[in-house]
């Protein structure tokens, strides 16, 4: 019998986590089944134990249930306990859940290593304060960034993120009015601007031609903001499918014990 594994989210249709995990399944040759489940808004409790009823061996967790699977795990990871949000839960001994969160890890390995950006020294800005925000600022600081800007549109809430974690590094918040024409080495967007179409209104002064910019949303066409960070110029650009299939590695190798190649399943998301 196969091994089983889900994704929790609501909505989940458009979900390309368990194509993922079939290609890192076959890529590595272990026999498991990835479904995708809805639970109900105020379900997700519910819709774990179910999965374990089926004899499930672990998931991912996507919107809006991030939160609700923090609180409902035994265990945190320190990465989970810090991004105050769990991505994926693995079963451990005894029926017990440890949750993890391999978003910002995912992100940083595509910009590390699948993008070859160098992020020691360099200034960085983190566009929004919401949870997907939270979730990357430890494994960015970990790299030993010069500078971590975190502008969102409500200023206390970037504040507020940037004393979250200044014990992790050198890291401020400011008010998107505030930030200056200095161009950055690095602008991650994490707003949830992208869903409706919009763009942070942000000085178009933090972009140089050379300046990497990254969206954590993916879709098939380009994403509202690199459209615009293109029109200002810039000439790096990247959205987050890339993320999307590094945090999925993540979790397979907590869940596997094996990491499987990322770039081939990257080349085949690609539409
Ligand atoms: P997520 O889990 O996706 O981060 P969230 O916790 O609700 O979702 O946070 C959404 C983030 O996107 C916030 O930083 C929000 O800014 P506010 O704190 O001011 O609400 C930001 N955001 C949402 N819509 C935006 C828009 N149209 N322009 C700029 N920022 C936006």
């Amino acid at each position: 019998m196969s091994d089983l594994y889900a994704v929790f989210g609501n909505p989940i249709a458009h979900s390309k986590s368990p194509d993922i995990h079939h290609a890192f399944a076959a890529q590595t040759q272990q026999n498991l089944v990835y479904e995708k489940r809805l639970p109900e808004l105020g379900g997700f409790a519910d819709a774990v134990q179910q999965l374990l009823a089926d004899g499930g061996l672990g998931a991912n967790v996507t919107v809006p249930f991030k939160h609700d699977a923090y609180d409902l795990v035994d265990e945190l990871s320190d990465l989970a306990q810090r991004a105050g949000a769990v991505n994926t839960i693995e079963v451990i001994e005894n029926g017990k859940l440890k949750g993890h969160n391999t978003d910002g890890l995912g992100l940083v390995r595509d910009l590390t290593v699948n993008i070859g950006v160098e992020l020691k020294g360099k200034r960085v800005l983190l566009l929004g304060a919401g949870g997907a925000a939270r979730g990357v600022m430890q494994p960015l600081l970990a790299e030993d960034t010069a500078k971590l800007i975190v502008s969102n549109r409500t200023k206390e809430k970037g504040l507020q993120l940037a004393r979250d974690f200044g014990d992790c590094g050198f890291t401020c918040g400011t008010g998107f009015d505030e930030l200056k024409d200095k161009p950055f080495d690095v602008i991650i967007n994490a707003t949830a601007a992208s869903l409706s179409g919009d763009v942070p209104p942000i000085n178009p002064g933090v972009i140089a031609a050379e300046t990497v910019c990254y969206d954590m949303m993916y879709s098939n066409e380009p994403t509202a903001f690199l459209k615009w960070c293109a029109e200002q110029g810039a000439t790096l650009l990247h959205d987050g499918l890339g993320m999307l299939v590094e945090q999925a590695a993540e979790a397979f190798a907590i869940w596997r014990g094996v990491r499987p190649d990322t770039q081939v399943v990257m080349a085949q998301m690609r539409p």
